[in-house]
C-alpha cells in the first residue's frame, strides 16, 4: 500500500569514511570521475568540478539543512539531526558564532550550547556531512552579526575591510576554530563530516562600500582561509570576485538562474530561505511549502548540485543573542522543523518527498548535460539522459497564474501554475511541487499552571511562592559618571547589558501654569534607538521604541512635574545589535535630544545639560537571575505578586510540566523584559502587538515569486507570545523562574504552555499524480502501490480520538475550516471512523470499496479529512 512516506522514512544513509587532500578537479566534460589522482588514506577526499562536489571519487547531489547549535540545546541536537536525516537531508550546515566563542579577547568558550565539537560529532554519528560556515562574520539575525562587541573597541579596528586589528583577530579566531576541528579530526580530509567551509558571508553586497580596502580584504580572507589547509574546499557566498579555488555560492529565495563566476565551479545554493525571521511588533511571515519545493526543483532542474535550507530548524535566540534591532527571541523561521523541534507539516513532509524523488534522479542528473526543450511560452523541460538508458526530466510551468497541459515525448502532462513535475524515468510523474500529498498537523499551545512544588502539593496557582525585588527608577548605588550632554548608549554599555540610565533634574517654579491645571508639561525625546521608558520622580510616564526598520524614534509625552526639583530618568534600551550592512558596527543608540515644553519661559532644552549615568540594572549587577536561594536577602516574599509594577523582578518556584511535549512560557499578560529558568537565559520577552490595520492573509497563494511580505499572518496579535523553555532545563522539582518586568504586567497570569499536536488534516484529489484513478489500467489497479491513499498519523502515544470532518466529493476550505461542497458521499465520516478511530495512524484508500466512485460523475472528486489526536 502506498502510505504517504512523507510521514515516516525508510531512507538509509551510509557514511563512507575513507580519504584525501583537497584538490580541485577542473573537468570540462561530465565523464566518469577519475579517482586515481587522489590518495586515499582512510579519510574522505572532497574535490569538485563544474557539475558537483566529488567525494571519494563519487559525484554528489546534496540536500543540506541549516541547524544552528546555539539556537537549541545539546539535549535537542540528536533529535534535530535525526529528523533532518529522516527528512531526506544529507548535510547539516551551521555558522560558527564568534561572539559566543570568544566572549573576551583570547578567552574561548566551547561549552553548553556552544559545544561545537559535540554538535559535529552528533552529525558524524548520524552518518551525515557538514558545511561549516565559519565566517566569522555571519549576519544571521544574531547579535552584532556574530562579531564580538569588544572587537569594535580594539583601537584602529574597522570591521570587514583591510584593517590590521580586524584581520589579526579574525585570523586568530579562524585558526583557533580550524585547529579545534582538526584536533578532533572533523574535516572530511581526516575522516570527519566537514566537506566544505565558508569564509566571510555575503561580502559581495558591501565590498564596494569599502573601496580598495574591501577588495584587498576579500582577497586576503580567501587566501587566509586557504592557508588553513583543511583539506576540503572553501566557499564564499554572494562573493562576485571569489578567487580560485574558492567556490562562490548563491543566497536567495530562488537560485535556479545563478551561475558561479567560473565555469569550473559547481552550482551551490547556501541559503534557500524556506520562511523568514520576525521582529517584535511585526507580522508573521510564512513561505508556502509548494513554493519552497518549486524553488528547489528548479535549482536541480537547472544544474544545481548542493542546496541548503536556511533555516531547516531556526530555533531560539536565547538570552541576548538575538540581533537587531528587534529580532524576536523566537527564530522559528517557518522552517521545516519548528522552533520546538517538531516537524512542521506539511512543509517537512512535502520536502521529504521531494528529496526522495530528486535523489532517485541523482545518477542521471550528475552524469549528463541536460537538453533544454521549450514546452510553451513559460513552460520548459530539462532532460538528463545517457546512452545507458538513464533518463530524468523536469517539466516546469513558470506561469504564476495558469495551469497548463504540455506535451512531452508524445504524452500530455498537466502542470499546475508555478510548479515543476519530476519524472525520474522521463515518463512517470513521481512528484509535482504544487501537489501537497502529505498531512497538515494541527498544533496548539495547551496552557498549564506553574504548579508550586516544595511549598504546597496543591495545584493552585495562588499558593505559588512569589518573591519580588524592585529596581530603583534611576541611578541606583553609586553613579557611573556625570557628563554634559549625551553619550552613545552602545559605546557606554559595550553591550554588557541592554539597559542604560540617563538621569538629570530640573527645577520647576510653583507658578508654572501646568501646575495649576492650565496647560501641560510635555517631554520631547529624539533617540537613535532602540527603546526607552521615561520616569519622572520615579514614576513611569511613557515608553517608546523604533519601528523596526530604522532604529530612530522621536516622541512627545505629557509628564507630571511638581514644584521644586524633579528627576528625569530615561531608561534607554538596546534590543539586539545591528547584524549587517556596510560599517554597521558604528551604528549607535540612545537619546540625542531631550526637551521639556510648557514653561512660561518657553521650552527647556536639556540636551546639553549635566546627565548622570548608570550602566545596567541593580538586579543584573547582583546577578539576581542566578540567585536561587529563597532566603536570600535580596528578595522580599509576597503572598500575591504585585501587578502592573514597572522595574520589578519576580521569582517563583515552579514545577516541570508533566509529559514530554516541548514547553513555552506564555507571556501574553506581561509587558517587556527578560526571563530565566534555573539561571538559564530564556531571553527577551515582549508580546508587542502588530497593527491590526496592516494586511494579513488567511490563505496564501503559493503561485508567483515569494517575498517576506507576501504571506503574513498575525495582524493585531503579539509577534511573539510564547517563549521556548527547553525541557532539559527543568529539574524534577524546585525550578526557579525569574522574570524582570520593565513596564508592568500580571505575573499571576503567567502559564507554561505545552506544544501539542492536537490533530491532523489530509486531502487527496484524484488528479494527484500518484493517485490518477481514471488513468489506472487493469493490472495497475490491482497493484496496491498505485491506489490513491490518504494517510493520517497522530504523534507517538496518541490516537485518532474523533473525526472532525470527512468528505469524499468536492469539499472546500483548508485544514481547520473544511466545508462540504455540493457533492458529498454520506458514508464518508462512518468509513473514516471505521478505519481510523483509536488508531495511531491510518490509511484511507480512495477505492470503490470505500467510497461511492460513481457519485457526481462530472465532478473532480476529493477526499478531505480532519481528525483529533489525544
Ligand atoms: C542572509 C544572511 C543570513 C541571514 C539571512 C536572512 O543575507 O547571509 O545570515 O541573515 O540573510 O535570514
Amino acid at each position: 500500500m502506498n502510505t504517504m512516506s512523507c510521514l515516516s522514512s525508510n531512507f538509509k544513509f551510509v557514511f563512507l569514511a575513507s580519504t584525501v587532500i583537497w584538490m580541485t578537479v577542473m573537468s570540462s566534460s561530465l565523464a566518469a570521475v577519475d579517482a586515481s589522482n587522489v590518495t586515499t588514506i582512510g579519510t574522505d577526499s572532497v574535490t569538485y568540478d563544474r557539475r558537483s562536489l566529488i567525494i571519494n571519487g563519487q559525484r554528489k547531489l546534496l540536500i543540506s539543512a541549516s541547524i544552528h547549535y546555539p539556537r537549541s540545546v545539546p539535549a535537542m541536537w540528536p533529535g534535530l539531526v535525526r529528523l533532518a536525516k529522516e527528512g531526506g537531508v544529507d548535510v547539516i550546515e551551521t555558522y560558527v558564532f564568534w561572539n559566543g566563542h570568544e566572549p573576551s579577547p583570547g578567552n574561548y568558550y566551547f561549552g553548553g550550547r556552544f559545544d561545537l565539537v559535540k554538535f559535529c560529532k552528533i552529525i558524524q554519528q548520524a552518518g551525515m556531512y557538514m558545511i561549516l560556515r565559519i565566517g566569522p562574520f555571519v549576519a544571521a539575525e544574531w547579535n552584532f552579526g556574530g562579531l564580538p562587541v569588544w572587537l569594535h573597541y580594539v583601537p584602529g579596528t574597522t570591521f570587514r575591510t583591510d584593517s590590521e586589528p580586524f584581520k589579526y583577530h579574525m585570523q586568530k579566531f579562524m585558526t583557533y576554530t580550524v585547529n579545534l576541528m582538526k584536533r578532533e579530526r572533523l574535516f572530511a580530509s581526516q575522516g570527519g563530516p566537514i566537506i566544505l567551509s565558508q569564509v566571510e558571508n555575503e561580502y559581495g553586497y558591501y565590498e564596494n562600500a569599502y573601496g580598495e580596502g574591501g577588495k584587498r580584504y576579500a582577497l586576503w580572507a580567501a587566501k587566509m582561509a586557504l592557508s588553513q589547509n583543511t583539506g576540503v574546499p572553501w566557499i564564499m557566498c554572494q562573493q562576485y570576485d571569489a578567487p580560485d579555488p574558492v567556490i562562490d555560492t548563491c543566497n536567495s529565495f530562488y537560485c535556479d538562474q545563478f551561475k558561479p563566476i567560473s565555469p569550473n565551479k559547481p552550482k551551490i545554493w547556501t541559503e534557500n530561505w524556506p520562511g523568514w525571521f520576525k521582529t517584535f511588533g511585526a507580522r508573521d511571515p510564512h513561505r508556502p511549502a509548494e513554493d519552497v519545493a518549486y524553488s528547489v526543483a528548479r535549482f536541480f532542474q537547472k544544474g544545481g548540485s548542493v542546496q541548503n535550507y536556511y533555516m531547516y530548524h531556526g530555533g531560539t535566540n536565547f538570552g541576548r543573542t538575538a540581533g537587531g534591532p528587534f529580532i524576536t527571541t523566537s527564530y522559528d523561521y517557518d522552517a521545516p522543523i519548528d522552533e520546538y523541534g517538531l516537524p512542521r507539516f506539511p512543509k517537512w513532509g512535502h520536502l521529504k518527498e521531494l528529496h526522495k524523488v530528486i535523489k532517485s534522479c541523482e545518477h542521471a542528473l550528475l552524469n549528463n548535460d541536460p537538453t533544454l526543450l521549450s514546452l510553451g511560452p513559460l513552460q520548459e523541460a530539462d532532460v538528463y539522459e545517457d546512452a545507458s538508458g538513464a533518463c530524468a526530466a523536469f517539466l516546469a510551468n513558470m506561469d504564476d497564474k495558469n495551469d497548463k497541459v504540455v506535451q512531452f515525448r508524445h504524452v500530455s502532462y498537466h502542470l499546475p501554475a508555478w510548479s515543476v513535475s519530476i519524472l525520474p524515468d522521463c515518463k512517470n510523474v513521481a512528484f509535482n511541487t504544487a501537489k501537497v500529498g502529505c498531512q497538515t498537523s494541527i498544533v496548539n499551545m495547551a496552557p498549564i499552571d506553574l504548579h508550586p512544588t516544595a511549598s504546597s502539593p496543591k495545584r493552585d496557582i495562588k499558593s505559588l511562592q512569589w518573591e519580588v525585588f524592585k529596581e530603583t527608577a534611576g541611578v541606583w548605588g553609586v553613579a557611573d559618571f556625570t557628563k554634559n550632554g549625551f553619550v552613545d548608549h552602545i559605546n557606554t554599555t559595550k553591550d554588557a547589558t541592554d539597559y542604560l540610565w540617563y538621569t538629570t533634574s530640573i527645577f520647576v517654579h510653583a507658578e508654572e501654569d501646568f501646575l495649576r491645571n492650565r496647560g501641560t508639561a510635555m517631554l520631547f525625546v529624539e533617540s537613535k534607538g532602540h527603546a526607552m521608558h521615561v520616569f519622572i520622580n520615579k514614576k513611569l510616564q511613557a515608553s517608546a521604541s523604533g519601528n523596526g526598520t530604522v532604529p530612530q524614534f522621536k516622541f512627545g509625552t505629557p509628564i507630571a512635574l511638581k514644584a521644586g526639583k524633579n528627576e528625569i530618568a530615561l531608561l534607554s534600551m538596546t534590543v539586539g545589535l545591528q547584524t549587517a550592512g556596510a560599517f554597521y558596527e558604528w551604528i549607535g543608540a540612545g537619546p540625542t535630544s531631550v526637551k521639556v515644553a510648557g514653561f512660561k519661559t518657553g521650552t527647556m532644552d536639556l540636551t546639553a545639560s549635566a546627565w548622570t549615568y548608570k550602566i545596567g540594572l541593580q538586579g543584573e549587577h547582583l546577578r539576581i537571575q542566578k540567585s536561587y536561594n529563597l532566603k536570600s536577602k535580596i528578595w522580599a516574599p509576597t503572598s500575591q505578586p504585585p501587578k502592573q509594577q514597572p522595574l520589578t523582578w519576580y521569582k517563583a518556584v515552579v514545577d516541570a510540566p508533566p509529559g514530554n511535549e516541548p514547553v513555552a512560557l506564555d507571556m501574553i499578560h506581561m509587558g517587556k523584559g527578560m526571563a530565566w529558568l534555573n539561571g538559564q537565559e530564556i531571553g527577551r520577552y515582549w508580546p508587542r502587538r502588530t497593527s491590526k490595520y496592516e494586511n494579513c492573509v488567511t490563505q496564501c497563494d503559493y503561485r508567483g515569486k515569494f517575498n517576506p511580505d507576501k504571506c503574513v499572518t498575525g495582524c493585531g496579535q503579539p509577534t511573539q507570545r510564547w517563549y521556548h523553555v527547553p525541557r532539559s532545563w527543568f529539574k524534577p522539582s524546585g525550578n526557579v523562574l525569574i522574570i524582570f518586568e520593565e513596564i508592568g504586567g500580571d505575573p499571576s497570569q503567567i502559564r507554561f504552555s505545552m506544544r501539542k499536536v492536537s490533530g491532523a488534516c489530509g486531502h487527496l484529489s484524484v488528479d494527484h499524480p500518484s493517485f490518477d484513478v481514471e488513468n489506472l489500467q487493469g493490472s495497475e489497479i490491482e497493484n496496491d502501490k498505485n491506489r490513491p491513499t490518504l494517510s493520517l498519523k497522530c504523534p507517538t502515544n496518541t490516537n485518532i480520538s474523533s473525526v472532525k470532518f470527512a468528505s469524499f466529493g468536492n469539499p472546500n476550505g483548508t485544514c481547520g475550516s473544511y466545508m462540504l461542497g455540493d457533492c458529498h458521499d454520506q458514508n464518508s465520516a462512518a468509513l473514516v471512523e471505521k478505519v481510523c478511530l483509536n488508531q495511531n495512524e491510518c490509511a484511507l484508500e480512495m477505492s470503490s470499496a470505500n467510497f461511492n466512485m460513481q457519485l457526481c460523475p462530472s465532478t473532480v472528486k476529493k477526499l478531505a479529512v480532519e481528525v483529533n489526536c489525544s
